[in-house]
């Protein structure tokens, strides 16, 4: 048995050690806003916090996660101290700019950011470039971008 805890609540799941975390996640814990989109750590869409930082569960052994603190897109708020039902703020910004287009790599993207801007507030162009390298099918970047810009406004 491996014990995670997930968006605050330990489970102990009985899995082989080396399955990825993203399978953990969506096939064991029924969290389906982590997504799969390549498998080899190269578009961002199953990104998830570990310890707070940005982690693509596809190429993360569980067993390396266990008894770190995991967040999912689900969690995202909550572990922002906000009450249920309640939007994070880049989740918020999102919205306002109307990032998303078919949806899929979103989770990731949103992941990401909320994960860079917890250490820097104002990301510089080079900053958000070198931080989201997450990867969108329907090119959302400019759109990634004026979000981010935005929440750094009101940083
Ligand atoms: S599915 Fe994990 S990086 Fe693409
Ligand atoms: S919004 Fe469609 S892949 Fe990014």
């Amino acid at each position: 048995m491996i014990t995670l805890k997930v968006n605050g609540a330990t489970h102990a799941v009985d899995v082989d050690p080396e399955m990825p975390l993203l399978w953990v996640l969506r096939e064991t814990l029924g969290l389906t806003g982590v997504k799969y989109g390549c498998g080899v750590a190269a578009c961002g869409a199953c990104t998830v916090h570990v310890d707070g930082a940005a982690v693509r569960a596809c190429s993360l052994p569980v067993s390396a996660a266990a008894g770190a603190a995991i967040v999912t897109i689900e969690g995202l708020p909550a572990s922002a101290g906000l009450p249920a039902g309640e939007l994070h703020p880049v989740q918020r910004a999102w919205v306002a700019v109307q990032v998303p287009q078919c949806g899929y790599c979103q989770s990731g993207m949103i992941m990401t950011t909320a994960a860079l801007l917890k250490h820097t507030s104002k990301p510089t162009d080079a900053e958000i470039d070198a931080a989201i390298t997450n990867l969108c099918r329907c090119g959302t970047y400019p759109r990634v971008r004026r979000a981010i810009r935005a929440l750094a406004e009101t940083a």
